[in-house]
């Protein structure tokens, strides 16, 4: 009898994802909540044929040097690969897949949480609140921004940045601008959207708000000149990667109220911050949680395990990332 291929996963994830793989393989899940150690990791993934990766797993020599030759398949739990080092991949034949189109709402709704977030100081407020300093209605206290109508700037008009496109226009009535290498022609002409240069973008929207994958071409692409070219009103909200931004140029750009805030669901070092990020008023910070709804989990689950049992079974993987430029 064919000895059923091994797979492990890194995290617990959601009940369909597990029983999909169980019925194709072995399966073995790591069953703490707290991240794996990699040298824990490095030793349950030997003899793999299919590993399940989070985006907190580096997925490097190293970690296929542990595998095995006989790994087909790296099946990251993400959207996003950054964490995966292609080449490597590439050059020992596994399959690399992601989960596109998952979660784009659960990302775009979190997105706009921040947003609101920062523009009405809801959490300032809640820990005004909280801490009993809060004795009666002041007409000049916890002044925010209006959101009615303002320039929304998207940065990487992909499937994401299209959900926060259609929502703040169509819920808030705001003028699209977006920055990316194409033309997004559905929502130019759904919303009217403008592609514009990145400069422009970022000197004429009232909101900034990134949607681009982490790679060579947007790494710091948003840094201090960036940041002296928006608006002193302006809000700036990442829900893509930490690397995107310079934290330490924006840390003293919020420090100086350069901009009016920040809303930041991912960091450039994650999980650590940078030193004194998380006493800024002016910041909003979620634990990467942007696609953390059970729907939008378990949807991505379904995806990473039809690409395992696809190159399982001798197929070509459903979705293979495309290398970010
Ligand atoms: C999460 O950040 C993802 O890329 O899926």
């Amino acid at each position: 009898m064919q000895k059923k291929p091994f797979i492990f996963v890194s995290q617990p994830i959601p009940e369909n994802g597990l029983q999909a793989l169980a019925e194709v393989g072995r399966t073995e899940i790591w069953p703490h909540k707290k991240l794996i150690p990699r040298a824990e990791l490095l030793r349950r993934i030997e003899g793999a044929d299919a590993v399940v990766t989070m985006v907190t797993d580096q997925v490097d020599a190293e970690f296929f040097k542990a595998a095995g030759p006989q790994l087909k398949i790296v099946a990251n739990y993400a959207v996003g690969f950054d964490n995966i080092n292609l080449k490597e991949a590439a050059a020992r034949k596994v399959a690399v897949t992601n989960t596109p189109g998952a979660f784009a709402e659960a990302v775009a709704e979190h997105t706009l949480a921040l947003l609101f977030a920062v523009a009405r100081r809801v959490v300032e407020g809640d820990r005004f609140v909280r801490n009993g300093e809060y004795e009666g209605w002041i007409p000049m206290a916890f002044l925010g921004q209006p959101l009615w109508g303002k320039t929304l700037g998207i940065i990487g008009l992909g499937r994401i940045g299209a959900w926060v496109a259609e929502a703040a226009h169509r819920g808030f009535n705001m003028p699209i601008l977006y920055a990316d290498e194409r033309h997004n022609e559905d929502v130019e002409m759904r919303l009217g959207a403008r592609r514009r240069r990145l400069d422009v973008v970022l000197r004429e929207s009232d909101i900034v708000s990134l949607h681009v994958p982490l790679g060579p071409t947007t790494r710091h692409l948003i840094g201090e000149r960036e940041l002296k070219l928006m608006k002193p009103s302006a809000i700036l909200i990442n829900t893509a990667r930490g690397a995107v931004v310079d934290e330490q140029a924006l840390y003293h750009a919020l420090k100086s109220e350069e901009i009016f805030g920040a809303g930041l669901d991912v960091y450039e070092h994650e999980p650590k911050l940078y030193r004194g990020l998380e006493k800024l008023p002016n910041v909003v910070l979620t634990p990467h949680s942007a696609s953390a709804t059970l729907e939008a989990r378990s949807a991505m689950a379904e995806i990473m395990a039809s690409n395992v049992r696809a190159v399982l079974a001798g197929r070509p993987p459903l979705n293979p990332v495309d290398p970010v430029a």
